[in-house]
């Protein structure tokens, strides 16, 4: 017999209040919101004042509460609620990625020595069913790579920027219809996109990286330069999160990528997020939905909630059997950087130039970059320069000089 479900909401904003009525109009599980904790005891709420309380105790105390469903925004304060009712042998579910990318060391051994769920499907771009299929389906199958669009609030942005939408006005719109986080940088300065790759990084490859060891570069240095030189190549700009396999090493980094028309996330606008999963038998597979929004998030919030009426755990099984994958910074990737100013590009330690362009107004070079390069540039502090990745772009040091080899042969024999 499934168990009934007497949830402590802790948190009632954008998702919050969304899995509130996804919960009321679905018919389908016997779950029900007990108690809802929230900050401020002024605010209006649009449901009965009844249900809510302003201290957390209410809901670790009570025994008859056996879920907690995690819904705020600060990310330690957040680590404390969880922490505490996984010790009280509560289930809890939470959408929290920068809570769980900071303390996944901690809480994934405290749910698991206590014997309850932690379950965060709502967590990883909103509304797709990713870190499940991870466990369940690709069980057997060895990944390969994986790959795509985690942010609602800057993929909006991107994609009203091609309408001629400027980036504050776009910005502005993504909050108003609640994409966006409470502090927006996390999203347009790539942070939120990597909290959510450090989760897939764990269920895909089973390695648990910190989130400072993961470069992130956001979408606020791309001028209309950018989007024109994009534009020239057929190509469309797109904040990519990415892991990819490389013999027994994984590189992984958020960036703002030039993507051709053949790219699964080329068609991918607005709020929708796109998730590119490959694995040796399967292929290449396409995860495609809302990633962002009240509804959208709810349902995946709602969808945990339901699997802990058949005690659903995750069991990180590609932790203990990856075959020994490390996390590497220690590859190349291939970059457009531009520029007002020509020294400033001249800064940028280049392994290898395929193409420059200088005029009195904007220049560029595009080549093979070390990711630790990129790192040192702290290019999201930077007004003076803006990064592109260019397609297959990822490269060890031994591939990339067989590559550069082979395009030298290939040169030398059409001359
Ligand atoms: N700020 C996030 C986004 C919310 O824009 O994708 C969903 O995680």
């Amino acid at each position: 017999m499934s168990k009934k479900l007497n949830i402590g909401l802790v948190g009632f904003g954008c998702v919050g209040s969304g899995l509130y009525d996804v919960l009321n109009r679905s018919n389908l599980i016997d779950a029900k919101i007990k108690r809802i904790v929230v900050q401020d005891p002024k605010k209006e709420r649009s449901i009965d004042q009844s249900y809510f309380s302003f201290d957390i105790n209410d809901i670790l105390n009570d025994p008859e509460i056996n879920v907690v469903v995690e819904l705020i925004n600060d990310s330690a304060s957040a680590f404390e609620i969880v922490s505490q009712a996984l010790k009280k042998g509560k289930d809890v579910v939470t959408a929290n990625k920068k809570m769980l990318a900071e303390y996944q060391a901690e809480l994934i051994p405290l749910a698991k020595e206590n014997k309850v769920s932690l379950l965060y499907e709502g967590a990883v771009a909103g509304s797709i069913p990713i870190i499940r299929n991870l466990e369940e389906y690709y069980n057997n199958d060895s990944l390969t790579s994986v790959e795509g669009i985690l942010n609602g609030t800057t993929n909006y942005i991107l994609t009203q920027s091609n309408s001629g939408i400027g980036y504050e006005e776009a910005l502005k719109s993504a909050q108003e219809l609640g994409f966006a986080e409470a502090d927006p940088t996390l999203d347009v300065d790539g942070f939120d996109s990597k909290y959510k790759l450090v989760l897939l990084l764990k269920h895909a490859f089973g390695i648990t990286v910190a989130p400072k060891e993961i470069l992130n570069v956001g979408i606020r240095g791309i001028s209309e330069k950018e989007v024109a030189y994009a534009g020239e190549k057929g190509y469309r700009i797109k904040l990519l999160s990415r892991a990819e396999k490389i013999g027994d090493q994984v590189v992984s980094f958020v960036a703002p990528h030039c993507i051709s028309d053949q790219h699964s996330a080329y068609n991918v606008h607005n709020e929708f997020n796109a998730v590119v999963v490959e694995a040796l038998f399967s292929d290449k597979q396409l995860f495609y939905g809302k990633g962002a929004g009240s509804h959208p998030t709810g349902s995946a919030v709602l969808s945990d909630v339901s699997a802990l009426k058949f005690d659903y755990q995750y069991e990180y099984r590609k932790a203990q059997s990856n075959g020994g994958l490390k996390y590497t910074t220690d590859a190349f990737i291939k970059v457009y950087i531009g520029s007002k100013y020509v020294n400033a590009i001249e800064e940028v330690a280049f392994y290898s130039v395929e193409e420059t362009f200088q005029s009195a107004a904007y220049s560029f070079q595009v080549g093979w970059v070390k990711l630790e390069v990129l790192f040192d540039l702290n290019l999201n502090a930077r007004k003076d320069l803006s990064l592109l990745v260019l397609p297959d772009s990822i490269q060890t040091e031994k591939g990339l000089s067989e590559l550069i080899e082979k395009n030298l042969f290939i040169y030398e024999n059409q001359n």
